[in-house]
């Protein structure tokens, strides 16, 4: 592949420079990376740490109510701390890394977006884009370089916990939305604004083939062929890398059986060798730790392999002495550690690090004006009305007049943080309040605006009770959030509770309401039941803040036009039944509920027919979860044949 960033012979120069002056020790520093809870500035000056990171939910002091201005100030300790050469090293400036997975989510008042999910649903790249550009200036304000994101993942069995994190189950799409993200998050690599001060360093992750793991266990196994790895789980790489993306993520995951974390052929010959690589390959979360005969405080292997700096987020010492002790007995050969600091510098040098000064010296630092300001709440309320999918509109019901006396009902209704998902504030997207979302929305105060401000009444009850006969009823409901490994789940039945779905559904339509339901969720789960008991039902995913672009699109106009027609179509094929999956276009007996690619408009027929509810809990889960490619086996034997005993 041709790079997207040529060759600066300055860049290299320079960079070889440091090399020939930095000791063992301040190398090995350069590969670490700790996290913001177990490592002071302190630490950073005295073992000249390469990066430090915040996991999700993890905050400068501890306390979520942290402010811009603390990040920021934590940002220059951490900074002024690498720059100190006062003990003879090298001035390298130290870079931040946090996982800004829809928008700059760890930091309350930051714009939240749709999660990946729903941007595949919008295939709109330039709305993607600017998404990127948006993400990156919030996190410019809090003086913050480098984002974990995007997720790349293809995702091919959503049971997988992080199914919402991935684009798309189409590799196209995954490619079209990836290259997209990353020159938002980046600058166009042609541009002279190119990693400039309103940019960050993006990450592809996670390093290969995350999203088609048995049984979508996340960090489980894929055993998908060669062939299939390369042309289905590859795609966001491809189109990331001709973008410039700067830094690739190793999975969890294993390939047939061998850690990502450990696997050479494909972290070094396949992404640096055969397809161009120059930035730097950063471990997971601890991920080093879980390659046989590796701990989280040593793991020689996975350097070998190819990870240019660790992610380690509390074992970082022990992982320090263990590596420099390796280095010295040539266990870790010194020209591979040579090639890791030189990766990582060169990135620090192209992202302006050695110019730009700390981080509250460069152009956007401190500007709270553009944290979570109107201008970037309407992208995020841009893409919210993009990425809604209507999957069902019985006698056109929708788009409703705006002038009704409407219902607002379901346990989604009015919690910001639902709406949410995983990865917002906390790690798990859990234990947040209306309250920690300032100037957000829920989607009933957009309802409710629209709807009084055009001479309608709204009411809000949870439970779908009322007095006043209404005109319509809106049931928000759909999944809690979690995160990673705690969204994993047995089959794709959805499950609501008291107020969440059926019971409320079947109450609404029992008392003669025509029944709107909007369905908040990280992946298609099979909602039969609910469909039939909908009139309309509209996928809204997971929309983030700014929950008022769902009323934009579910009202006419006040001049009783259509304001905004819903055009967010699937980016997942939504199931028939609980255990259909996987279920992904292009596979033998293809037999979705709705195809990839589905989504209604409001002129179009949106009848369905009555879906048989039995099979909603008794259909049996698929005994064999991945369908091995008929091309499959050789090629994976090949390269198992190569890799040697293990
Ligand atoms: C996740 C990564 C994330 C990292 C840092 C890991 O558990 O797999 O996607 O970037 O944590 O928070
Ligand atoms: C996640 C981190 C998170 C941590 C919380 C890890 O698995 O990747 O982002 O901060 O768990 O315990």
């Amino acid at each position: 592949m041709a790079r997207a960033i040529p060759t600066d012979p300055g860049v290299e120069h320079a960079v070889a420079d440091f090399l020939a002056r930095m000791s063992l020790e301040e190398k090995v520093g350069q590969v670490m990376q700790a996290e913001i809870g177990h490592v002071t500035p302190e630490d950073v000056r005295r073992y000249h740490l390469g990066s430090v990171l915040n996991g999700g939910g993890s905050h400068p002091g501890g306390g979520k109510r942290t402010s811009p201005a603390e990040w920021l100030a934590l940002a220059d300790a951490f900074y002024d701390a690498s720059m100190d050469t006062s003990d003879g090293g090298q001035a390298i400036p130290v870079i931040w890394g946090c996982d800004a997975v829809h928008g700059h989510n760890n930091v309350v008042g930051a714009t939240i977006f749709p999660h990946n999910i729903a941007l595949g649903a919008t295939r709109d790249p330039e709305l993607i884009r600017r998404i990127g550009e948006v993400t990156a200036i919030e996190l410019q304000v809090t003086g913050l370089d480098w984002n974990f994101a995007p997720t790349v993942a293809v995702v091919r069995d959503d049971r997988w916990g992080r199914t919402y994190e991935g684009y798309s189950e189409d590799p196209e799409v995954v490619r079209l939305c990836a290259g997209a993200m990353v020159r938002g998050l980046q600058g166009d690599p042609r541009s002279a604004d190119f990693l400039d001060g309103h940019h960050v360093i993006a990450t592809a992750k996670h390093f290969l083939g995350d999203g088609g793991t048995l049984g979508g266990r996340d960090r489980g196994d894929n055993t998908s062929s060669e062939e299939r790895l390369r042309d289905i789980h590859a795609a966001g790489y491809v189109a990331a890398l001709e973008a410039g993306v700067q830094t690739v993520m190793a999975s969890y995951s294993s390939w047939h059986g061998r850690k990502m974390h450990g696997f050479r052929e494909l972290l070094t010959d396949v992404l640096k060798e055969r397809m161009g690589f120059d930035g730097f390959v950063i471990g997971d979360w601890n991920g080093h730790g879980q390659v046989p005969g590796c701990s989280d405080g040593d793991c020689p292997e996975a350097i070998n392999a190819g990870v240019d700096m660790f992610m380690a987020p509390d074992r970082w010492r022990a992982l320090f002495r263990h590596t420099l002790a390796e280095v010295r007995s040539g266990e870790i050969p010194s020209a591979r550690l040579d090639d890791a600091v030189r990766r990582i510098l060169r990135v620090k040098m192209r992202a302006g690090l050695f110019r730009e000064g700390r981080p509250s010296s460069r152009p956007l630092a401190g500007r709270t004006d553009l944290f979570g300001s109107p201008e970037h709440r309407a992208v995020a309320r841009q893409a919210v009305r993009e990425s809604l999918v209507l999957l069902k509109n019985s006698g056109h019901l929708l788009p409703l007049r705006r002038d009704l006396k409407v219902l607002v009902a379901g346990d989604g209704a009015n919690d910001i943080g639902k709406q949410c998902g995983g990865w917002t504030i906390s790690f798990q997207g859990d234990g947040n309040t209306n309250a920690d979302f300032p100037r957000g929305s829920s989607i009933w105060d957009g309802i409710r605006e629209v709807v009084e401000g055009s001479g309608g009444t709204a009411t809000l009850a949870e439970d779908g009770t009322f007095e006043t006969r209404p005109d319509v009823a809106i049931a928000v409901f759909g999944e809690d959030p979690y995160a990673e490994t705690s969204g994993d789940r047995d089959t794709l039945e959805f499950r609501s509770g008291r107020h969440g779905g059926l019971q409320l559904l079947r109450s609404l339509k029992a008392a003669g309401l025509p029944v709107v339901s909007v369905f908040l969720s990280g992946r298609p789960l099979c909602v039969n039941r609910e469909l039939n008991a909908s009139d309309a039902f509209v996928s809204a995913w997971l929309p983030g803040s700014e929950g008022r672009g769902v009323a934009d699109v579910l009202f006419r106009a006040a001049d009783s036009s259509v304001a905004y027609d819903f055009t967010g179509r699937l980016s997942y094929s939504w199931p028939r039944w609980p255990g259909q999956t996987p279920l992904n276009r292009g596979e033998p007996g293809y037999d979705p509920l709705f195809p990839l690619g589905f989504g209604l408009s409001v002129a179009e027929d949106g009848n369905l027919q009555r879906l048989p509810e039995e099979a909603s809990t008794d259909a049996p889960r698929i005994a064999t979860p991945f369908p091995i490619a008929a091309a499959g086996p050789e090629a994976t034997i090949r390269i198992a044949a190569r890799e040697g005993p293990r």
